[in-house]
C-alpha cells in the first residue's frame, strides 16, 4: 500500500487483481489521482481525449475554479490584477512568484526595455513574406527564427540563460507583432522607445508615423495594459501545454514559444477573438440574433457562437467581466457613442444567458466575447487581434516553460495511445490486393 494517506483501489474483475492509486492534494482544488506507475503495475493506460480529466503536470503559478468563474496568479485574484496592477508587474509576478519589491520592479523593467529591439538582420526575413500575410504567420516564422539569432540564451541548462531568453521574449513580442502590421500595410517600421511604458510603446509601434508626432492616449495604453494581464496566463490551456510539450524534449525557448504560438492561432482558442467581430457582423442587426443563436444549436451546423464556452468554466469567465467594463471604458473615451458591434454583443449575450440550451450546458461568454469590441474600436485590424493574445500570453508560456525545466521530475511528454487499426496483416503484392482504388475511397470520403 502506498504511503500516501488517501488512495483509490482499482478492481480488475477478470482476474481479481487490485491497484492502490495514491491520491495527491494540491493547495486548493480536486484531488488528483497519480497514475505514474499504473501501467507498470496493471498493464493498463488511461484514455482521456482532450485531457478533459488529466493533470499534466504540477504547477504553482495560475489557479482557476471553472465552476465558481474564478482565476488567481500566484494566488491573487485576475480581478485585483487587473484593477490595481500593470502588465510588467504580473510578468514578474508570474515568473518569479511574488509582487516585485519597488527595486527590483525598477531593475526588472529595464531588462526587458532593453532587450525590446530586435536584431537589424531580423528585418529582412519580414520581406520574404508576402505583404498582407497573416500577422500570426509571420510572428510563428519570426519568433521562431529568435533561436537563430540568439545563441547566448539558447541552454536551457544554464538558468541565466533561461531568465534572458524569457525577458527577450517578453521583450521583443511587441516589437515583432508591431513589426508585422506595419509591413502588411507598407509603412516603415517605428522602433521601440525606452521611455514609453510597455503598452504605450506596443501602441507607438503600431500607430506612429515619421512624418507626424503621434501622441499614445493614456486611456487606451492602460486598456492595452489590462488586456494584456487578462491574457498573461491560464494554466494548462492549448498553447501553454504545446509550449510545455515542445520544451519537455529540450528544445530551445524560442522554438517552444513559436510552437505555443502556432497552437494560439485556432479559432477554438486564440484565434476566437477575431471570429467573434466576424461573427457580429455577420449578425449585423439586433433582429438576427435569434436566427445565429438557433444555428449555434442545431447539432447539424457546425456554426458555434463564438467567445461563448469555455472548457473549464462552467460560470462567468472572470475575464470577460473585466472586458465588458473595459469596452465600455474605451467607447467613452472615443467618443463611440451606440457602437452597432456592442449593442448586438450585449444583446447576444442576454439573450443567449436566458436560453435554455446555454443554461443548460452551462455556457458564459469568455475572455473573446467582448475584447475585440476593445480592440476594433482602438483601430487595431482584427487579424492583430490574436497577436495581442500571444503578447500578453508570452508572460505565461515562458513561465511555465522555466518551471517545466525547473521541475524535478521533468520528462519528455510522451502520451500513449488505445490502437484501434489492423492487427498484423501479411505484405500482398500489387495483382492481389482489392480492385476498388483506396486513393479514391480516402480522398473523397
Ligand atoms: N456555441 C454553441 N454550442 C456550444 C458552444 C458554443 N460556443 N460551445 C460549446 N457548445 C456545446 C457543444 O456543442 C457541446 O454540446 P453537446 O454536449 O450537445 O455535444 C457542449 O456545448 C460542450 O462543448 P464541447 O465542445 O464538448 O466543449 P469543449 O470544452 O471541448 O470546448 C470550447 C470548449 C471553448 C472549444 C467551445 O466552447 C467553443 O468552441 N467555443 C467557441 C470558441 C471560443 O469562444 N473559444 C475561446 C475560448 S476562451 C479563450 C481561450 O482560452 O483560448
Amino acid at each position: 500500500m502506498p504511503d500516501n494517506k488517501k488512495f483509490y483501489t482499482l478492481f480488475d474483475n477478470e482476474n481479481g487483481n487490485s491497484y492502490e492509486i495514491p491520491v495527491l492534494d494540491g493547495t486548493v482544488g480536486p484531488d488528483v489521482l497519480d497514475i505514474t506507475n499504473l501501467y507498470k503495475e496493471s498493464g493498463l493506460f488511461t484514455y482521456d481525449p482532450g485531457f478533459t480529466s488529466t493533470a499534466s503536470c504540477k504547477s504553482k503559478i495560475t489557479y482557476i475554479d471553472g465552476e465558481q468563474g474564478i482565476l488567481r496568479h500566484r494566488g491573487y485574484d485576475i480581478k485585483e490584477l487587473a484593477e490595481n496592477s500593470n502588465f510588467m508587474e504580473v510578468c514578474y509576478l508570474l515568473l518569479h512568484g511574488d509582487l516585485p519589491s519597488t527595486e527590483d520592479q525598477n531593475k526588472f523593467r529595464d531588462a526587458i526595455t532593453n532587450h525590446t529591439m530586435i536584431n537589424e538582420q531580423l528585418m529582412f526575413l519580414y520581406r520574404g513574406f508576402k505583404r498582407g500575410a497573416h500577422p500570426m504567420a509571420i510572428m510563428v516564422g519570426v519568433v521562431g527564427a529568435l533561436s537563430a539569432f540568439y545563441h547566448d540564451s539558447t541552454d536551457i541548462n544554464d538558468p541565466n540563460q533561461r531568465m534572458i531568453a524569457s525577458h527577450r521574449l517578453i521583450a521583443k513580442m511587441p516589437t515583432i507583432g508591431a513589426m508585422a502590421y506595419k509591413y502588411s500595410i507598407g509603412q516603415p517600421y517605428v522602433y521601440p522607445k525606452n521611455e514609453l511604458t510597455y503598452s504605450e510603446n506596443f501602441l507607438n509601434m503600431m500607430f506612429a508615423v515619421p512624418t507626424q508626432k503621434y501622441k499614445v492616449n493614456k486611456v487606451l495604453a492602460k486598456a492595452i495594459d489590462k488586456f494584456f494581464i487578462l491574457h498573461s496566463d491560464h494554466e494548462q490551456n492549448a498553447s501553454t501545454s504545446t509550449v510545455r510539450l515542445a520544451g519537455s524534449s529540450n528544445a530551445n525557448p524560442f522554438a517552444c514559444i513559436a510552437a505555443g504560438i502556432a497552437s494560439l492561432w485556432g479559432p477554438a482558442h486564440g484565434g476566437a477573438n477575431e471570429a467573434v467581430i466576424k461573427m457580429l457582423s455577420k449578425i449585423g442587426s439586433k433582429d438576427k440574433i435569434n436566427e445565429f443563436i438557433e444555428k449555434s444549436k442545431d447539432k447539424n451546423d457546425p456554426f458555434r457562437l463564438m467567445g461563448f464556452g469555455h472548457r473549464v468554466y462552467k460560470n462567468y469567465d472572470p475575464r470577460a467581466a473585466v472586458m465588458k467594463k473595459t469596452a465600455h471604458e474605451v467607447l467613452e473615451e472615443l467618443n463611440i457613442k451606440n457602437d452597432p458591434l456592442l449593442e448586438i454583443a450585449l444583446e447576444l449575450e442576454k439573450i443567449a444567458l436566458n436560453d435554455e440550451y446555454f443554461i443548460e450546458k452551462k455556457l458564459y461568454p469568455n475572455v473573446d466575447f467582448y475584447s475585440g469590441i476593445i480592440l476594433k474600436a482602438m483601430g487595431i485590424p482584427i487579424n492583430m487581434f490574436t497577436v495581442l493574445f500571444a503578447i500578453g500570453r508570452t508572460a505565461g508560456w515562458v513561465s511555465q516553460w522555466k518551471e517545466m525545466i525547473e521541475d524535478p521530475i521533468k520528462k519528455i511528454g510522451r502520451p500513449r495511445q488505445l490502437y484501434i487499426g489492423e492487427n498484423t496483416r501479411s505484405y500482398k503484392p500489387e495483382e492481389k490486393r482489392e480492385k476498388i482504388s483506396l486513393f479514391k475511397r480516402l480522398w473523397f470520403k
